[in-house]
């Protein structure tokens, strides 16, 4: 079997691991979760995500990854005969294939950033934003299901996007990941950090911070609060789809396991903020200037970004650099998320199916491009509105518990943290077992429940206000066809099935004549 690839340096996995982490979700999904969920009301379920769910499950990933050197699969197999328990392979086939479906959309809304950066050189976009935006540029349909036809130019800089990532993981871990990590990260700080002290020095930016930071603690009673902090926390942090585990079966024996992780979330966190506060210190300077409340400014959801950026950039006298600069730190904050996404399953297919990671790229990058043109249509930011909700909310929480489950449950996680203290300076010990075994997996539980309550709410208090029939068909649907099919996978792949298909094999294909 060929050698397994490894980290060229333990920098290199950090910021390939940061860079997994920080992409679209802290520059354009953040700022608006925080909008739309209160602002400071938000920050506190957030941070409590973050430090009771997010970090001790980076460290928890980290280890699985660093100890059993294998891809999910094989894993989440091996880790289910521990015990002799029923076949767990499954988790190990969900996730991966969650992480493309995830791609499939992120691509999309990456081509948007992508033309965003062409237009922004000279406002391409005009006086009115949000028309330009909905109308002119996605030319938004009614409803998720009015596809209405494909737009051409999304189409292409999606396949473009599609190639960029093609070229990237074809070269490998070190020469393709940890290179476009080593470069990406450090160039992404240094813009984000110019934009942020850019726009905190302009006139009205007191009143954006004011209500990124100002606390309100009547609502933390709302669950869905809670909801979308955990959800955002997954997403944000790259967990629940294998990504983190992938990337830490790439490291080397002594590697050390509970700092990298620190670091990578607290460094997920820290990008968060330095967005939510350039983006909140932007929405103030508008208010100012209109003289009204930010809620009177500003549209949420996720045009926030291709809406109310654009209009400040219209005001604003140095646009033609600022505007570039924001949408190019998307751009290589979404790109090196997106490389993140595909080497779950590629690193799968590399090793169950024995084929080179050359022709495994590509299968998985023409596929995942003909799946996105699935977001390409003129119901594009609809469908994926859906299906970025559930993938988070269900999906990635549903990856989370059930490894949880598997691992500390079943398992119990004692040989997870020897094995992660038995490599690190700083020791996991009775809080993170706590969070692991208990906290996280009680809140997960309580949380998927909720949203499987949820579905069946009455019309009108659907998420998003869609119908049952388009959360069903865009959301349930697509996890229900995942977990299928990852179930049906773990079927295949089992020894028992693999005899009964050669007997039949053997059985249909007609035998020498001699033989008779
Ligand atoms: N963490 C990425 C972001 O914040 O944009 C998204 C993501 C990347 C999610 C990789 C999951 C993943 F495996």
């Amino acid at each position: 079997m060929a050698k397994k690839e490894q980290w060229g340096s333990r920098i290199g996995f950090l910021l390939s691991a940061v860079g997994s982490a920080v992409g679209l979700g802290n520059i354009w999904r953040f700022p608006y979760q925080a909008y739309e969920n209160g602002g400071g009301a938000f920050l506190i379920p957030y941070f409590i995500a973050a430090l009771t769910a997010g970090i001790p499950l980076i460290i928890f990933e980290f280890a699985i990854g660093h100890r059993m050197r294998s891809s999910l699969p094989t894993i989440f197999q091996r880790l289910s005969k521990r015990r002799g328990y029923r076949n767990w392979e499954w988790i190990g086939w969900f996730q991966p294939l969650l992480a493309i479906f995830i791609a499939t959309f992120y691509a999309v809304i990456l081509s948007w950033v992508f033309y965003y950066i062409g237009l922004s050189f000279t406002n391409g976009w005009g006086s009115n934003c949000e028309t330009f935006f909905f109308d002119e540029f996605l030319q938004t349909s009614s409803s998720p299901f009015a596809f209405g036809q494909i737009n051409p130019v999304i189409l292409i800089l999606t396949a473009l996007i599609w190639f960029l990532i093609w070229i990237i993981v074809f070269r490998g871990i070190r020469k393709g990941i940890e290179l476009a990590g080593k470069i990406f990260m450090p160039v992404l700080a240094v813009l984000m950090l110019i934009l942020m002290f850019h726009q905190i020095f302009q006139p009205g930016a007191a009143i954006g911070l004011d209500a990124l930071f100002k606390p309100d603690f009547r609502r933390l009673t709302d669950i869905n609060l809670w909801i979308r902090a955990y959800g955002q926390v997954f997403f944000s942090m790259s967990l629940g789809v294998g990504t983190m585990i992938t990337y830490a079966s790439y490291l080397p024996k002594e590697s050390d396991i509970v700092n990298n992780a620190f670091l990578t979330g607290l460094l997920d966190c820290a990008f968060s903020l330095i967005s939510g506060i350039m983006i909140f210190a932007t929405l103030g300077s508008m208010a100012l200037m209109q003289n009204a409340s930010i809620q009177d400014v500003v549209q949420g959801g996720p045009s926030l970004t291709f809406v109310t950026i654009p209009q400040v950039l219209n005001r604003m006298p140095a646009s033609h650099i600022f505007g570039p600069l924001f949408f190019v730190s998307l751009a290589i904050a979404g790109l090196s998320s997106i490389i993140s996404l595909i080497e779950p399953l590629l690193s799968a297919m590399i090793e169950r199916l024995k084929i080179s990671r050359k022709q495994g790229v590509t299968v998985i990058c023409l596929a995942g491009f003909v799946f996105s043109t699935l977001f390409t249509f003129r119901s594009g930011i609809l469908t994926l509105d859906i299906a970025d909700f559930f993938s988070s909310n269900f999906g990635m929480l549903t990856g989370g518990l059930s490894e949880l489950i598997l691992v500390c449950w079943i398992l119990k996680p004692d040989f997870l943290a020897d094995h992660a203290n038995l490599t690190s300076d700083f020791k996991v010990g009775t809080f993170w077992k706590l969070c692991v075994s208990f906290l996280t997996p009680v809140i997960l539980f309580i949380i998927l429940a909720m949203n499987i309550s949820q579905a069946f709410a009455p019309a009108g208090e659907n998420y998003g206000g869609y119908s049952f029939t388009e959360l069903f068909v865009f959301g349930w649907l697509m996890m229900g066809i995942l977990i299928i099919l990852s179930l049906i996978i773990q079927n295949l792949s089992s020894r028992r099935t693999q005899e009964m298909i050669r007997h039949i094999w053997e059985e249909i294909t007609p035998r020498d004549k001699g033989e008779i």
